[in-house]
């Protein structure tokens, strides 16, 4: 069985590999990669900054990581980021997308709270640092280190915060926005309300599923809404900047590709997981079908409205088509099904819908992301289809080791399947899509994997004081796509 499954292995990268597609990269097509704040920083008490919610929660718990690290060294990027940038300047990217440490610049982070003089002067080398490189910042806002301060009264649960939330950005406007042009408001709203506020999985570790994602998404894609036009009015005409937004979409596919049910299934799951965030920002509201759906099984489960908060006409025009660009943050496809068996109420048993990866997909370290670059060409034709093809740019994408993976093989096979899915999109599909950075420059902290997973294209010692970097072997190959604008 095992001789089997390796020469099927071999055979399967061997196949692949020849596969590649031939096109150039478009002439204006751009090529970045990608970190966050917390994942990399470190610095977590220094220079002023405040307490984040990673910092409370694990310092708080240890046990919420599996190796039970955090990100107060990390990669020592507060102190090491000029190795970042000359990492950054060799791999020859057009942009650097990395965010803003909310308490570094805040550090009590509410609306009309005092600015942190020695934050400001971080970010401000890094960015002059990076474009004195012609490597453009592309910013995050919110990459989820929400401060603790705004957690104290309910996080995204409080509709406050979206008032915090448009001082902060409006504070970066002012301080950065004659320099930086692009701007991300949030980064994958799933991940920070869904896995956040419902399943208790992420910071802040509350746990109210089928009602916790729901109002944080609902008053955070409102804060995304606000900080839209907000600088649509104030800022745009004198900065000329860019502002979007990152939601991570995976694709679906038919358990039984040829079974109606299960590519209703597919449809269903996508409009619910990706759609949720991507239908109010482009066509102003929620999917139909996920406020058909939760507002019966809302009214069955006794609640006297649905557990969907609802979008007010007024704010179905503010939100609507409040983006410059779409950010899209690809890992991994899934298998989909209908299914009833989910415990209620919950976001699954509101989707209806079972997903599933099977075996034989090559898999990474990462329990959610197998091999499936197919997936990414399938759901920016998706994107393309469901708005008018709006332009699209990959904010993420990767694959993940858990040990020394410097020569890292099946990174490289997965990012040129995916680049090479791009490309087919692009000139067999016509889709908008304007750029790709994958995830991450660096191995960075993962969250509440910790130090486990390796996504990084350069490796980092974390036993060494210093943080030592080392360039892996994708390293090299994305520094050749990206001068030669082909896949090898
Ligand atoms: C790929 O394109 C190049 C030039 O654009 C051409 O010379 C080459 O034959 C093509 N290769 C294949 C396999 O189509
Ligand atoms: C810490 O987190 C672990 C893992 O989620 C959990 O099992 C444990 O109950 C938590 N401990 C406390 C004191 O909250
Ligand atoms: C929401 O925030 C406001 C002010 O910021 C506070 O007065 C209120 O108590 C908070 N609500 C909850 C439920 O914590
Ligand atoms: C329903 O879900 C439970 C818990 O996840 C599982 O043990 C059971 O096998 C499932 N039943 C069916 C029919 O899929
Ligand atoms: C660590 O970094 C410092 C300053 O950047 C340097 O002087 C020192 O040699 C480094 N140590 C090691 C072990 O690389």
């Amino acid at each position: 069985m095992f001789l089997w499954k390796s020469t099927f292995c071999i055979f399967f990268f061997h196949l692949a590999s020849t596969q590649w597609s031939n096109y150039s990269f478009p002439k204006d097509f751009i090529f970045g990669i990608t970190t966050s704040a917390y994942q990399i920083e470190g610095a977590w008490s220094e220079g002023g900054k405040g307490l984040s919610i990673w910092d409370y929660d694990l310092h708080q718990n240890s046990s919420l990581v599996v190796d039970k690290t955090n990100g107060d060294i990390a990669c020592n990027s507060y102190h090491r980021w000029k190795e970042d940038v000359e990492l950054l300047k060799h791999l020859g990217v057009n942009f650097y997308r990395f965010s803003i440490s909310w308490t570094r610049i805040l550090p009590l982070g509410g609306k009309d709270t005092k600015i942190n003089d020695e934050g400001v002067k971080y970010y401000n080398e890094l960015i002059d640092n990076l474009l004195a490189e012609e490597i453009l910042p592309y910013i995050t806002i919110y990459h989820w280190d929400l401060p603790q301060v705004l957690q104290d009264k309910g996080g995204w649960l409080n509709e406050t915060l979206i008032e915090d939330y448009v001082f902060y950005a409006r504070t970066l406007f002012q301080l950065f926005g004659d320099r930086v042009k692009h701007w991300i408001t949030f980064n994958e709203f799933f991940q920070f309300c869904e896995v956040g506020y419902s399943d208790g999985q992420r910071a802040p570790f509350v746990s109210s599923p089928g009602v916790g994602g729901y109002q944080c998404s609902h008053n955070a894609l409102l804060a995304h809404g606000r900080a839209y036009r907000m600088y649509e009015k104030e800022f745009k005409s004198i900065q000329g900047g860019n502002v979007g937004v990152t939601v991570d979409g995976s694709w679906c596919d038919p358990l039984t590709p040829t079974s109606e049910s299960d590519q209703g299934a597919a449809e269903q799951f996508t409009q619910f997981n990706y759609g949720w965030f991507t239908y109010p920002i482009l066509l102003g509201n929620y999917p139909p079908i996920m406020i058909d759906r939760i507002y019966v099984l809302s009214k069955q489960q006794g609640y006297e409205s649905s557990r969907l908060p609802a979008f007010t006409s007024e704010e179905i025009k503010m939100i609507k088509g409040s983006y410059d660009f779409l950010g899209l943050n690809y890992y991994s496809t899934y298998l989909c099904t209908f299914s009833d068996n989910f415990s209620q109420p919950s976001f699954e048993s509101d989707c209806g819908v079972l997903s599933s990866q099977p075996e034989s997909w090559e898999p990474s370290a990462a329990d959610w992301i197998k091999y499936s670059p197919w997936g990414l060409r399938e759901l920016l034709v998706w994107i393309k289809e469901h708005f008018n093809n709006p332009p699209v740019l990959i904010t993420e994408n990767g694959w993940a080791y858990n040990s020394l993976d410097l020569d890292d093989t099946e990174r490289i096979h997965y990012l040129n399947g995916c680049l090479s899915e791009v490309l087919k999109a692009i000139y067999e599909k016509e889709c908008n899509v304007i750029g790709y950075a994958p995830w991450s420059l660096l191995d960075t902290f993962e969250w509440t994997m910790g130090y486990t997973l390796k996504f990084g294209l350069v490796h980092v010692d974390f036993e060494s004081a210093n943080r030592t970097r080392i360039p892996k072997r994708s390293y090299n190959m994305f520094r050749n796509i990206i001068s030669s604008r082909r896949l090898e």
